[in-house]
C-alpha cells in the first residue's frame, strides 16, 4: 500500500504518519513536506529510520517535484499540506492562496495524469463559516470568513470538481479543531499551555466566548481512515469531536490542570472577522463505524501532559523566529479589562 503524505512535518501529519505506520504493516509511506516554518522534522524523528517511510523535501506548488512522486505509482494521496493559521492568513493572506488552492490543483493534475486508488482532501470545517445555533452537514454551502478558510475552501471545491469532471477518486475530509502532540505553538492550546507553564500571560481574544469543538488528533486520524477505506468517492465527511467549547472554559482549564491561576488570563483585542463558533454533525462518517474515543477533558489532559513533558521540543521552537513573530502579533493588545467569566 502506497501511501503519499503531503504536509507529514507538521501537526496532523506526522500524526497521521506514526498512527499508519504502527496500524498498517503494509504501508509504504512517502513524506512530501517543504518545511515551512511549521514543518519539524524532529515530530517524526521515531520513525525516520523505519525502512517503510520515506521523506522527500519540496513543495506541492512544484510539478517537477509532484509528478515524478505519482509516476512512481501511489495508492493513497492525504493532502495534508497547507499554511494552517488564521491569524497569519489575515495578515499575509498571498501564500495561503498558493499552497491551499494553487497547491491542491498541481496534486490534483499529477493524480489526473498517472492515477491513484483513493485521493483524500484534507479540509476544515472553517469553509462553512460560522454557526449560531445547530451543526453544519456536508450540504450546506461553503461561506468562509478569512483568508485561510477561503483558500481552504478553493482546494476543496477543486478537490470535488476533478472528481465530477475527471471521475478521479476523491474524496474530502471537513475537521474540526485538533489537538494533541508536537502542534506548533501559534495555536492557541499549544500556546497558551506553554505560556502558563513558564508563569506568562495568556491571550485570550476578545470576550472568550469563541466556541471550537475539539478533536483529539488521533480521533482526527481514525476518521480519515474510516473515509479513505469506506467512504464514497465524491462525497464529502465532516469529523468532529463532539466536544464545544468556549475558548474561555478551555482556557481555565488547562491552568486548572496545570495547577495555575486564572489571573495570567490577558484579554487582548479580538481576531479580526473572528468567526463566532463551529458544530459538526458527523452523522455521515458515524455510519461508517466511526466514534471518536476520547472526550474534551482526556484529550487535554494527554495533550497538556505532552507538552510538560517535552519542554525540549516547544523551547527550541520559541526561543526561535517564533518569539518575533509573538511579539509583533500580540504587542499592545492587551485590554483592561477583568478575566471574563
Ligand atoms: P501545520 O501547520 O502544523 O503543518 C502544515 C505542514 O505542511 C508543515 O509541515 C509544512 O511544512 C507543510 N507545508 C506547508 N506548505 C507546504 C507546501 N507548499 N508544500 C509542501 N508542504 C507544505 O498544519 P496542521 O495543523 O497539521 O494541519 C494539517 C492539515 O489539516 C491542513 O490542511 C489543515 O488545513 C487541516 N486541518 C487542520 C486542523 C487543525 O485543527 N489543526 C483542523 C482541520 C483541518
Ligand atoms: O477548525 C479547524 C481549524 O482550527 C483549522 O482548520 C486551522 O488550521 C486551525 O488553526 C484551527 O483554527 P482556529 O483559528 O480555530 O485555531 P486557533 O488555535 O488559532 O484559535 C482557536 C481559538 O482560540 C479561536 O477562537 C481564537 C482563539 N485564540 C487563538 C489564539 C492563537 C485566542 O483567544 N488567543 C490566541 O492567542
Amino acid at each position: 500500500m502506497k501511501i503519499l503524505v503531503t504536509g507529514g512535518c507538521g501537526f496532523i501529519g506526522s500524526n497521521f504518519i506514526r498512527y499508519t505506520l504502527q496500524q498498517y504493516p503494509d504501508a509504504e509511506i512517502i513524506n512530501l513536506d517543504k518545511l515551512t516554518y511549521a514543518g519539524n522534522p524532529e515530530n517524526l524523528a521515531d520513525v525516520a529510520d523505519d525502512p517503510r517511510y520515506r521523506f522527500v523535501q519540496g513543495d506541492i506548488c512544484d510539478e517537477k517535484v509532484v509528478q515524478p512522486i505519482f509516476a512512481g505509482g501511489v495508492d493513497y494521496v492525504f493532502n495534508f499540506a497547507a499554511e494552517t493559521h488564521v491569524d497569519r492568513s489575515i495578515g499575509d493572506p498571498g501564500g495561503f492562496i498558493l499552497t491551499d488552492t494553487y497547491g491542491v490543483y498541481v496534486l490534483l493534475e499529477a493524480a489526473r495524469e498517472h492515477g491513484c486508488k483513493r485521493f483524500i482532501q484534507v479540509s476544515t470545517d472553517e469553509v462553512y463559516g460560522s454557526i449560531e445555533t445547530g451543526e453544519f452537514k456536508e450540504t450546506d454551502p461553503l461561506m468562509p470568513r478569512n483568508p485561510y478558510s477561503a483558500s481552504k475552501a478553493g482546494g476543496d471545491r477543486l478537490a470535488y470538481s476533478y472528481s465530477c469532471t475527471y471521475q478521479l477518486p476523491i474524496l474530502i475530509t471537513r475537521a474540526s479543531n485538533n489537538l494533541g502532540a508536537n502542534q506548533y505553538p501559534e495555536k492557541v492550546i499549544p500556546l497558551f499551555v506553554t505560556n502558563a507553564i513558564d508563569d506568562l500571560p495568556l491571550p485570550l481574544y476578545g470576550d472568550g466566548q469563541n466556541v471550537r469543538d475539539w478533536l483529539y488528533v488521533e480521533d482526527h486520524c481514525t476518521g480519515l481512515w474510516a473515509a479513505a477505506e469506506k467512504g464514497i468517492v465524491g462525497e464529502v465527511y465532516n469529523i468532529g469531536g463532539g466536544n464545544e467549547t468556549p475558548n474561555i472554559v478551555l482556557t481555565k482549564s488547562i491552568l486548572e490542570i496545570l495547577g495555575k491561576p486564572d489571573s495570567l488570563i490577558q484579554p487582548v483585542t479580538d481576531r479580526l472577522g473572528h468567526d463566532r463558533r463551529y458544530a459538526l454533525n458527523c452523522d455521515k462518517l458515524r455510519a461508517l463505524g466511526w466514534q471518536p474515543r476520547y472526550d474534551f477533558r482526556a484529550g487535554l489532559e494527554k495533550t497538556v501532559q505532552w507538552y510538560v513533558n517535552n519542554d525540549a521540543w516547544w523551547r527550541k521552537i520559541k526561543s526561535g523566529e517564533f518569539r518575533k513573530y509573538y511579539e509583533a502579533h500580540y504587542k499592545g493588545r492587551e485590554i483592561a479589562s477583568p478575566p471574563p467569566e
